[in-house]
C-alpha cells in the first residue's frame, strides 16, 4: 500500500520508521527531512498546502494518509480528503479546535465536567489585566491560538503576569490569536497520554513524561518539548483508572454528543495534583517528542491500527507495549526557543545510528 505522512519533524521521522517496518509499503512524506529521505520518497508540498496534498494523494493513489502536526488539521485537511473519498488519519477541522483554541477546549471541559484548572477568557489585554484580580499571583497566561508550544507563560508574580499580557497586545484580535486565557496554576507532576480514537472507542498508548522548559532544573521558557521518557512510574494503575473514568470516557462521550468527528490520536496533557488528574491541554495529534518514545515501545502494527478506525474494529485492538524504557533528548541550536542561528553541520550521527540501543530522529534537517 502507498502511505503518505504529512510533516517534517522528529515525530514524522518516528512515524516513517514505524510504517517502514510493514512489508510491501511504499512510503511518501510531504515535505519530510534528511532523515526521513532515507526511508521515504519526499514530496515537495508543504503541510499547510492541503488542497495540493489531496491532489497528490488522488493522483498517486495513496491508500492512507497520516497527518503529523496540528496546522493542516486546523486548516481542514481531513475534511478535504474525506470529501474526495481518500482515507486519512487525523481530527476533523471542528475537532481540531480542541487544540487550535484554548478557550474552545476549556469550554468543552467545563461542559463535559472534565477536571481542569479554573480559567477566564479575556477579549483584550485591558480585560485580561482586570481578570488578574480573580487569580493568585502565580497565574498562567495563554495565547488562544496555535503557538507551537510557545504561547504559554507560567507566571511567578503579578509583574510577570502584566508583562506576559503586554507582550500579547499586538496579537489580540489577529488571526493568530483572538483571545487571552488566564488560568489558575496547578502544581503537580505532568504526564502525556496518547489515545487512538474513532470518536466512539479508544486505545491507550503507554504514558510519557515530557520536559518542556529549556533550562537545567526545569527553568527558563517553555518549548515544544526538550525530551521525553516512557514509562512514567507515578502514572500508576490507580491514577490511570481515575484518568479513564473522569477524563477519557467523558472526552469520548463529549466527541459523540458534540459531533466532533475523530479518527486518530488525541493527546492529553495531564497533571497529577494530590493524586488527582487534571487536564492541562488537549492536542488533536501525536506529541512531539512524545511520539519518538511511544512508537519504539508500541508493538502493534500501525497500519492495522489505522485500518481499524475505518472498519469499526478498534475495540478488538489490544495495545502491546515493549517493557523496555525509552528516553529521547532533543538537541537544539543555542537560543531556542527565542531567536537562533540555523544551518550548522551535524556530525557524528553514524556512531549513534550504529548502536542497537539508540536511534536518531531528524527534525528540520537537510543534506547539502
Ligand atoms: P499548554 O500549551 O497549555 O500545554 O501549556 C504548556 C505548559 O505550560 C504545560 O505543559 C505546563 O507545563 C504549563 N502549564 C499550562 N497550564 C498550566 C496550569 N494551569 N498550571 C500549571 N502549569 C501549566
Ligand atoms: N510535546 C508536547 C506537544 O507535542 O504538544
Amino acid at each position: 500500500m502507498k502511505i503518505l505522512i504529512v510533516g517534517s519533524g522528529g515525530r514524522e521521522h518516528a512515524l516513517a520508521w514505524k510504517f517502514a517496518q510493514r512489508p510491501k509499503t511504499e512510503l511518501f512524506c510531504a515535505n519530510g527531512n534528511a532523515g526521513i529521505a532515507e526511508i521515504a520518497t519526499l514530496v515537495d508540498i508543504k503541510p499547510h498546502e492541503t488542497d495540493k496534498l489531496a491532489d497528490f494523494a488522488e493522483a498517486e493513489n495513496i491508500g492512507l494518509t497520516f497527518v503529523g502536526g496540528e496546522v493542516p488539521l486546523a486548516l481542514g485537511i481531513v475534511d478535504e480528503f474525506e470529501k474526495r473519498g481518500l482515507k486519512i488519519i487525523g481530527a476533523s477541522k471542528k475537532a481540531a479546535q480542541l487544540e487550535a483554541s484554548k478557550a474552545f477546549s476549556k469550554d468543552f471541559m467545563l461542559r463535559r465536567n472534565i477536571p481542569t484548572a479554573k480559567y477566564k477568557v479575556a477579549k483584550s489585554t485591558v480585560e485580561a489585566k482586570r481578570f488578574l484580580g480573580e487569580f493568585d499571583e502565580t497565574v498562567v497566561i495563554k495565547a488562544d491560538g496555535l503557538a507551537a508550544g510557545k504561547g504559554v507563560v507560567v507566571c511567578e508574580n503579578r509583574f510577570e503576569a502584566m508583562t506576559a499580557i503586554d507582550e500579547l497586545e499586538s496579537l489580540v484580535g489577529t488571526e493568530a490569536m483572538s483571545q487571552i486565557v488566564l488560568e489558575e496554576r496547578l502544581i503537580g507532576r505532568e504526564v502525556s497520554l496518547l489515545l487512538f480514537a474513532d470518536g466512539k472507542k479508544f486505545a491507550l498508548m503507554p504514558p510519557v513524561r515530557d520536559h518542556k522548559r529549556i533550562g537545567e532544573g526545569d527553568t527558563g521558557p517553555n518549548t515544544g518539548g526538550m525530551g521525553c521518557v516512557s514509562p512514567v512510574p507515578f502514572a500508576d494503575q490507580n491514577f490511570m483508572q481515575k484518568v479513564i473514568d473522569r477524563i477519557i470516557e467523558p472526552t469520548i462521550n463529549g466527541f459523540k454528543k458534540e459531533q466532533l468527528d475523530y479518527k486518530g490520536f488525541v493527546f492529553l496533557g495531564l497533571i497529577k495534583v494530590d493524586n488527582e488528574p487534571y487536564v492541562i491541554e488537549y492536542n488533536c495529534r501525536m506529541g512531539d517528542p512524545e511520539t519518538e518514545v511511544v512508537l519504539p515501545r508500541l508493538k502493534n502494527d500501525i497500519v492495522a491500527l489505522c485500518q481499524s478506525l475505518y472498519n469499526g474494529s478498534l475495540q478488538e485492538q489490544i495495545i502491546e507495549t515493549d517493557n523496555r524504557s525509552c528516553a529521547t533528548v532533543v538537541a537544539v541550536s543555542g537560543g531556542y526557543p527565542g531567536d537562533y542561528q540555523k544551518g550548522f553541520t551535524i556530525n557524528g550521527l553514524a556512531v549513534a545510528i550504529n548502536s542497537s540501543e539508540s536511534m536518531i530522529y531528524h527534525s528540520g534537517t537537510k543534506v547539502e
